[in-house]
């Protein structure tokens, strides 16, 4: 296992603690939170169902017989468990990279707490410098890019592509990638991201913010609370 495997692991590992027998669950996307299911599953912990934010995970969970509800089948989840691409002091997030951003922020906001769980490498002081990912209608792409683009003269938006098409989110969008932001202020740039025409999902998690974060460091398990 790769050093920041073995980081993920451990902050997988943690969060399984933070959780009771019984809980609704939440359940994010991604390598780390792979990590987590893998460890919900070798723990035996029962917990009452899942909601899940996206298709690859709701696969992994009930491979492994952890049962998954639809997000309209659980009135409130106890905790949503997700990874991030970044994560500031305030507890907010990029996140996206794994483009499911829309039912990520959808099952966040279902629940009464997010634990964020990333290795030191996601630890910023500034969000931008991972680009930020977009859900957007496909109409809208080409008029968002230039919105974002009039943002700075060093801000660059791309189509995400997949062997030569746009790549097709679990919702049937399109995604953007924006580089060369500096988000001074997460809360107001998603706010105004947001109501922009075409916008499905801007993956700044400022109003979403995480409640708790288990940082995996050389050394051990930082625990972070907002
Ligand atoms: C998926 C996400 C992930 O949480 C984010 O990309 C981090 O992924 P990983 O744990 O693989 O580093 O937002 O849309």
């Amino acid at each position: 296992m790769s050093p920041q495997d073995s980081l993920k692991a451990q902050v997988a590992q943690a969060a399984l603690s933070l959780i009771g027998p019984g809980a609704w669950l939440g359940v994010g996307t991604g390598s780390t939170v792979n990590f987590f299911i893998d460890a919900l599953a070798a723990s035996g912990l029962k917990v009452a169902g899942t909601v899940s934010s996206s298709e690859a995970s709701s696969a992994r969970l009930k491979q492994l017989g952890i049962p998954v509800f639809a997000s309209h089948e659980v009135a409130e989840l106890d905790v949503y468990v997700d990874g991030a691409d970044e994560i500031e002091s305030h507890g907010y997030m990029i996140k996206g990279g794994g483009a499911a951003l829309t039912r990520e922020k959808i099952v966040a906001a279902q629940s009464k707490q997010f634990i964020c769980i990333a290795d030191e490498s996601k630890w910023v002081q500034t969000l931008g410098a991972f680009p930020l990912p977009v859900e957007v209608i496909p109409m809208a792409a080409a008029r968002l890019i230039q919105c974002f683009e009039s943002l700075g003269s060093g801000v660059k938006a791309s189509l995400r592509m997949k062997e030569g098409k746009p790549w097709v989110t679990d919702n049937a969008q399109h995604l953007l990638d924006v580089r060369g932001l500096q988000i001074q202020d997460p809360l107001a740039f998603e706010s105004l991201v947001s109501q922009w025409p075409g916008v499905v999902t801007v993956g700044v998690f400022a109003h979403q913010k995480a409640n708790v974060c288990l940082l995996g460091t050389a050394h051990g398990v930082k625990t972070f609370y907002f």
